[in-house]
């Protein structure tokens, strides 16, 4: 089996690759590089470019024949896509389309998408299912809703069958030290609650304290790398063996607030994090919390990773470079 694996040197994407090779299977990563680390540890083919490149993508696809592709590629940050949007709707949504487009019209019809819980914005019920209304209150959130109504578009049209994984707050690392999460510059919170600990001159600042939570400070669900990686295997598995078009949203179901982050951050490191306190960031809903057992139950998806080994594996991963 051959797959294209989009945005496959970044973060979630080089976790996968990891993981698709472990399973014998081909792997050619698309990556503009942008945010992305080359890993010459692994024999992933490596092609420099943008998913917005359609002879490039002419070119991969005629070259070898790919079963499916598992499309990573984007921009991922939701405070950057309040102040950008076109950045957003244009790697997100546009970049994409000519991707699917491409890939339908040389044959390839097995998508993988990586979505995001913030197609929800503010939720009217926690835990979040399949079956809660989407409302973006992003353009991180709209740009990633858009390619899912562009799939579902392409099914009934062209045949596509794809699957479209619905991330909570992916973190952690690879258990084995080889990857982790390198972002320029760095917004989420764990690593920056980690580089708190120990660096005097990085004061992790708390995002508001006057949230509808019991403690003010906002809620998110936090699930491991490897975790979403074995839920990309499970969907390709489903596709290749003919399983129907679904969405799955991926997520511990357990939510925790900021300041119980900073706190397993302190036990997991013995030291403790230099906080600030400060006010909301633009477009951020105040919980989010998933229900996942839709995949649970139909593709048997168990996550392994909780809170605890997620910052601790972080925490090994951060610690190569102190
Ligand atoms: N936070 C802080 N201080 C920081 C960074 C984050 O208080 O320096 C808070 C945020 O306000 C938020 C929580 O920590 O409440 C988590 O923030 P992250 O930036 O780590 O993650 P987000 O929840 O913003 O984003 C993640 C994913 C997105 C996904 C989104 C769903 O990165 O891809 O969850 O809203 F879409």
């Amino acid at each position: 089996m051959r797959v294209l694996v989009t945005g496959g040197a970044g973060y979630i994407g080089s976790h996968m690759v990891k993981r698709l090779l472990q399973s014998n299977i081909d792997v050619t990563i698309l990556d503009d590089m942008s945010a992305g680390v080359v890993n010459e540890q692994h024999s992933a083919f490596l092609i420099r470019g943008r998913t917005d490149d359609v002879l490039l993508l002419k070119k991969i696809f005629t070259m070898a024949r790919y079963d499916a592709v598992i499309h990573f590629a984007g921009s991922t940050s939701v405070s950057e896509s309040v102040v950008s949007p076109e950045k957003y709707f244009y790697n997100n949504f546009t970049a994409s389309l000519a991707l699917l487009n491409t890939a339908v019209e040389c044959g390839v019809k097995k998508f993988i998408f990586s979505s995001t819980a913030a197609i929800f914005g503010s939720p009217i019920y926690i835990p979040i299912n399949e079956s809660h209304p989407s409302s973006p209150i992003n353009a991180y959130g709209e740009s990633k809703l858009m390619l899912e109504w562009a799939l579902k578009r392409f099914e009934v049209a062209h045949g596509v069958r794809w699957v479209s994984l619905r991330y909570f707050n992916a973190a952690g690392a690879d258990p084995q030290g080889e990857l982790g999460e390198q972002h320029e510059p760095e917004t989420h919170l764990i690593p920056l609650a980690l580089r708190a600990t120990y660096s005097a001159d990085q004061n992790l600042t708390i995002y508001g304290t006057d949230y509808d939570t019991p403690d003010g400070t906002c809620i998110r669900d936090y699930v491991h790398v490897c975790d979403l990686c074995e839920a990309h295997i499970l969907s390709l598995d489903h596709l290749i063996r003919g399983g129907s078009s679904q969405s799955y949203n991926l997520g511990n179901g357990e939510g925790y607030s900021v300041l119980d982050i900073i706190r397993t951050v302190e036990n997991v490191t013995g030291q403790l994090a230099h906080v600030k306190y400060g006010p909301r960031r633009p477009g951020d809903p105040s919980r989010l919390v998933a229900d996942s057992s839709k995949i649970r139950e139909e593709l048997g998806w168990k996550p392994l990773y909780d809170l605890d080994a997620i910052i601790s594996h972080a925490w090994a991963w951060e610690c190569r470079g102190i």
